[in-house]
């Protein structure tokens, strides 16, 4: 184990920016992570995954410790599912091919998106009509305050829409060390995103599989997100709010074309990139800093943002939406 000093996270956060970590270790097994935190206990501790979802608005003083658990095994099989354990470093998009190749199904909607393993149950990631939830069989993870290992049941993460356990009372307290996920060896196909079933048209797909949906999520993804390695950002800035049906309909009043979906009993969620586009940000840009011209949801590090400037776009963001529409705008990247 390595301890690095004054070590620039430029590359380990998707947003690209230079923040830099007084300390930083990566990790790949239990053993290791334990012996850094007692090596480091007056420390403050961060611990990363893919980074793709963290604005580093300064320097971290403190340990920043990623999490490179590595490996994908088969844990058991019945005769509807696999059951895949993937250690929390293993990326995110890595695991999904190895689904697809396999002919397992449950994770092809979620082709592409950036991180890793050890974080898509953290916020209950989704995509197209999918979420982690939908495939989470059980995870392992390291109580940091008591140096035990424990398990966590689907229902024991308490997954909401980009929410979990993990993000609210037990923040910090855990480390998840490895997720297993129960993969179904007949395909169950999710394609009641408009977006999929209007690429799958575009494919000339006739019948559905497995590598079809991914590609199809894979193209859909390329043609309005940007590509970290290529413009820094981390997906969506902002959730997309969710308000009763009595607010809903006061504001679909005023804008008739407001888009919107069901989201449980006398609820609605609106897209927060319409609410920003309608605002007038989209493809605005200060300095390296930006709101995405795709995709209004995605802001965006031209090259040479800091965490700051970009974290003071979003709160100008914010402000406007709120002013407009009345609607409070909750962040899903960690502001750090
Ligand atoms: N829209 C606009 N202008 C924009 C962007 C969106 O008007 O600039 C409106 C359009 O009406 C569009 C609707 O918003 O039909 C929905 O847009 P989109 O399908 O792009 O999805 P989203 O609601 O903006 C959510 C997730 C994404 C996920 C997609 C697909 C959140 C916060 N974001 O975005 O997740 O990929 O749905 O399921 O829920 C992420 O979390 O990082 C992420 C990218």
């Amino acid at each position: 184990m390595e301890l690095k000093e004054n070590f620039s996270l430029k590359k380990y956060n998707t947003f690209g920016v230079d923040a830099v970590a007084k300390y930083f270790v990566d990790f790949t097994t239990v053993e290791s992570l334990k012996n850094i935190l007692a090596e480091t206990k007056n420390e403050r501790k961060l611990i990363l995954g893919g980074g793709s979802n963290i604005l580093l608005t300064r320097n971290y003083d403190g340990v920043v410790m990623k999490n490179s658990i590595p490996g994908i095994d088969v844990v058991k099989e019945d005769e509807t599912y696999i059951y895949l354990r993937a250690g929390a470093g293993v990326n995110w998009h890595a695991f999904v091919m190895y689904c697809v190749e396999k002919n397992l199904a449950g994770v092809e909607n979620l082709s592409l998106i950036p991180g890793s393993v050890g974080a898509s149950p953290m916020q209950n990631i989704g995509a197209y009509g999918v979420e982690v939830k939908d495939v989470f069989h059980e995870l392992e993870a390291l109580n940091v305050l008591e140096n035990t290992v424990q398990k966590f049941i689907n229902a024991d993460c308490e997954f909401g829409y980009r929410e979990s356990v993990f993000k609210k009372k037990y923040r910090s307290q855990f480390v998840i060390l490895n997720v297993t996920f129960r993969l179904r060896k007949e395909p169950v196909f999710t394609t009641s995103y408009g977006a999929i079933r209007e690429e799958l048209e575009k494919m000339k797909v006739n019948e559905l599989t497995i590598k079809a949906i991914s590609d199809a999520v894979i193209a859909i993804r390329r043609s309005k997100l940007p590509d970290p390695a290529l413009i820094g950002n981390a997906g969506s800035f902002f959730k997309n709010p969710v308000v009763s049906t009595e607010t809903f309909s006061k504001l679909q009043h005023e804008y008739p074309l407001l888009p919107n979906f069901l989201s449980g009993e006398n609820l609605r969620k609106i897209p927060a990139g319409w609410l920003i586009e309608q605002c007038g940000w989209k493809g605005y840009r200060k300095g390296d800093a930006g709101c995405y011209n795709k995709q209004a949801l995605v802001l965006v590090n031209y090259g040479n943002a800091n965490g700051d400037e970009i974290y003071k776009l979003s709160e100008e963001i914010k402000n406007s939406v709120k002013e407009k529409f009345g609607i409070s705008l909750e962040t899903e990247v960690n502001i750090k």
